[in-house]
């Protein structure tokens, strides 16, 4: 795997932007290019959008996962990007970045105070070229397991969203190969009950046609909505690029009871309102995880997307981060460090401080995560994988 540490002479601010850089997808499980077979198999289904996307846990964190589509821009810009000769044929390409940004300071006297960064984002989207090398990455094809069926009469077969993948097949999944793998949306046989994450087909049918995604999620009202800064996207963002909202039905009248109410087309400023039901795991956060690791699977022809956490604001416009994060740089995934914790050790320990789930469960995890050879940060490791440019302190 192909760790590449950020030239920090770019990167002077205060906290770090990006930390982790796969550049080399087929050395990497973060992305991959679909390509079309025509033979299909029983009960799996063939999906055209192949990446998938995984990122360490950061709080505050933008994601931006790249695709191949076949036209990206259209009216005013696309005069101005020039798409590589052959995209036609790689719709389906699929990269990821990381990407960090500013967040607000937390309001809370026991937490360290942190500002927005500057970070040299071209002035306008006007003029922004998609460079001609993009996109030069490995390439393989993904398929997902799409239904599970009981291995015998009097199996007591309960069906998941994940689906009962094995850990030979876990371990098979993490290579950039042609493959077919459990990604979440997996069903059961007919007669069983939805696993979950339910959306309506007119949702399904927008978020089917973006290219350019940002989006985010808020379940169980844990959080209140922040609208991204519409006076610092451009106009070509707010015509091009779809921000999705994931809400629930519970963080939904939540919204409305203080006045966020979707207008008549479902959308709360630039976000596009799209409610899920029936949600796969009683654990919210839990569920943030399906739209912030599977958006791959939600916009299967979206070439970018950018994940934010519900705890950030966008302040910036989409299309200059992926200038700034993935083109200018030949990257294909970005990931934001975070603003205080950047190992594990120090992630678990916070997890259990706030009580965010079941201590044991935290540790068993923990446990199989070192015995898969996890070990701890050491950000005077050059080969590390999270690299940092913020000290280390242990605290
Ligand atoms: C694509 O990458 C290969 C090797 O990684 C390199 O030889 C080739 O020049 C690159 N092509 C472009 C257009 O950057
Ligand atoms: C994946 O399959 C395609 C044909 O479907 C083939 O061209 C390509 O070489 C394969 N890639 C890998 C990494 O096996
Ligand atoms: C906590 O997790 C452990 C291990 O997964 C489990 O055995 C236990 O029942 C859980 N406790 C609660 C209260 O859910």
């Amino acid at each position: 795997m192909a760790h590449y540490r950020n030239n920090s002479e770019l990167f002077t601010e205060r906290r770090g932007i990006i930390y982790t850089i796969f550049n080399s997808l087929g050395k990497t499980f973060h992305g991959s290019r679909v390509l079309r077979r025509s033979r299909r198999f029983g009960r799996i289904a063939k999906n055209r959008l192949s990446r998938w996307v995984f990122f360490l846990a950061a709080l505050f964190s933008i994601s931006l996962t790249v695709y191949g589509l076949k036209m990206f821009f259209q009216a005013k810009i696309e005069s101005t990007l020039s798409m590589p000769h052959n995209l036609q044929q790689e719709q389906n390409m699929a990269e990821t970045i990381l990407v960090s940004d500013a967040g607000r300071p937390p309001k809370s006297k026991h937490r360290k105070q942190h500002f927005p960064c500057e970070v040299q984002f071209m002035k306008s989207v006007d003029g922004l070229v998609e460079p001609k090398s993009y996109m030069n990455f490995s390439q393989f094809s993904l398929e997902y397991v799409d239904e599970e069926e009981k291995l015998s009469e009097n199996d007591l077969f309960e069906p998941q969203f994940g689906g009962h993948q094995t850990l030979k097949e876990r371990e098979k999944s993490f290579y950039a190969n042609n493959q077919t793998l459990h990604c979440g949306f997996v069903k059961g046989p007919l007669g069983y009950s939805s696993t979950g994450f339910d959306l309506n087909e007119k949702d399904k049918a927008y978020m089917f046609s973006c290219k350019v995604v940002v989006s985010s999620c808020i379940f169980g009202s844990s959080d209140f909505l922040r609208r991204p800064t519409s006076r610092l996207i451009s106009q070509y963002s707010k015509d091009n690029v779809c921000f999705v909202m994931f809400l629930d039905d519970q963080t939904l009248s939540k919204l409305s009871s203080e006045g966020n109410y979707p207008d008549d087309r479902g959308y709360i400023g630039l976000w596009k309102v799209v409610i899920v039901k029936n949600l796969p795991y009683d654990d919210m956060r839990r569920t943030g995880k399906v739209p912030k690791f599977l958006s791959h699977r939600l916009f299967p022809n979206a070439r970018y997307s950018i994940w934010l956490d519900s705890k950030m604001r966008l302040n910036s416009d989409p299309m200059l981060m992926i200038e700034y994060f993935l083109w200018r740089r030949n990257t294909e995934y970005a990931i934001s460090n975070h603003y205080d914790r950047h190992c594990v050790w120090e992630e678990v320990l916070q997890n259990k401080r706030l009580n965010k789930y079941n201590h044991t469960a935290i540790d068993e995890q923990f446990n199989f995560y070192q015995s898969d050879g996890l070990t701890k940060f050491d950000p005077s490791d050059p080969n590390n994988l999270l690299p940092s440019y913020k000290r280390f302190n242990g605290s």
